[in-house]
């Protein structure tokens, strides 16, 4: 059964499908709080004029805003059913779209974003009360957008086209397995890496590794990371080895997505790269 409920309402002209990401970031950021009721909220996304007149009317503001949050009263309705109600969370995509321009990142991050802003504060954030704790509420908020199990960078067209391409690439004539692999950097560029055998088979090197070490010997480190994809040559899903992932745990962010195609790209999981490898061994253990 549904964890969260998220009536989403699209009064705007653009119909995008927007009610997944949403959807995402609702489970998300009640997961990060350690939330353990079933909430269910209203989000819906106006015009410019809509959100002009919302915000005069609330907030005496004759101007538009990015997102208002109307949280939910308890003594508005007594819940019905299993679920605990947050409220309405309204969001302009035209301001989104602006201010994602102003800080030079993607459309979708800046939706994200006003959302788990929005969900704060019906959680009952407030950082109009006192300086901590808009600190503390900012830090919560990049803490979520952070770890969200989202790709806003990746360009998975481009992303499949260059894994068939290192794929074909590949150096395994003694398996015949064929592995590609991309690593994108913050400058947009894919760095590409693919398998390469070896007659004495043990030194054989994974695709995933031969990218990454590629990229740091270019002087990339892990926060210059966006993502790491791959491709093999099975028609499942395929899946990095232990030793790539543990390779993946040290040289990227526990957050970074990766993306896991199989070989003719028709089937596709993303995942953090923390969940590729539970409990894994960092060098905090070794500061123990
Ligand atoms: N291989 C990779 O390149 N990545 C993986 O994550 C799994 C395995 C390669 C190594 C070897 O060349 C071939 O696949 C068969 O094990």
């Amino acid at each position: 059964m549904e964890s969260n409920v998220l009536e989403f309402i699209n009064l705007t002209q653009n119909k995008k499908g927007y009610k997944e990401l949403f959807k995402l970031v609702l489970d998300h950021t009640v997961k990060v709080l350690g939330k353990e009721d079933k909430y269910r909220v209203s989000l819906t996304l106006v015009s410019l004029d809509e959100m002009t007149k919302l915000n005069n009317e609330y907030r005496g503001l004759n101007r538009p805003t990015d997102v208002l949050t109307f949280a939910f009263q308890e003594a508005d309705v007594l819940s019905l059913d299993e679920y605990t109600d947050l409220g309405n969370i309204i969001i302009s995509p035209d301001v989104a779209l602006k201010q994602a321009g102003e800080f030079n990142h993607p459309f979708l991050r800046e939706m994200a974003f006003l959302f788990i802003h929005g969900l704060l504060h019906s959680f009952g954030w407030d950082h109009h009360r006192s300086k901590e704790e808009e600190i503390e509420m900012f830090a919560l908020q990049n803490k979520i957008l952070n770890s969200l199990p989202y790709d806003f960078y990746t360009n998975l067209n481009k992303v499949k086209k260059l894994l068939l391409d290192a794929k074909e690439k590949a150096y395994a004539p003694y398996s015949n397995f064929h592995v590609g692999a991309i690593v994108l950097t913050k400058d947009n560029k894919y760095h590409l890496g693919f398998n390469i055998e070896n007659a004495s088979y043990g030194l054989s090197m994974c695709a995933e590794r031969v990218a990454l070490y590629h990229c740091y010997t270019l002087g990339y480190k892990k926060e210059d990371i966006l993502s790491l994809s791959l491709m093999t040559s099975s028609t499942d899903l395929g899946s990095p080895c232990g030793a790539c992932r543990q390779v993946m745990l040290e040289l990227m962010d526990e957050n970074t997505p990766v993306h896991i195609f199989n070989n003719d790209a028709s089937k596709h999981i993303c995942m953090a790269n923390k969940d590729l490898l539970p409990l894994g061994f960092t060098s905090k253990e070794l500061e123990q």
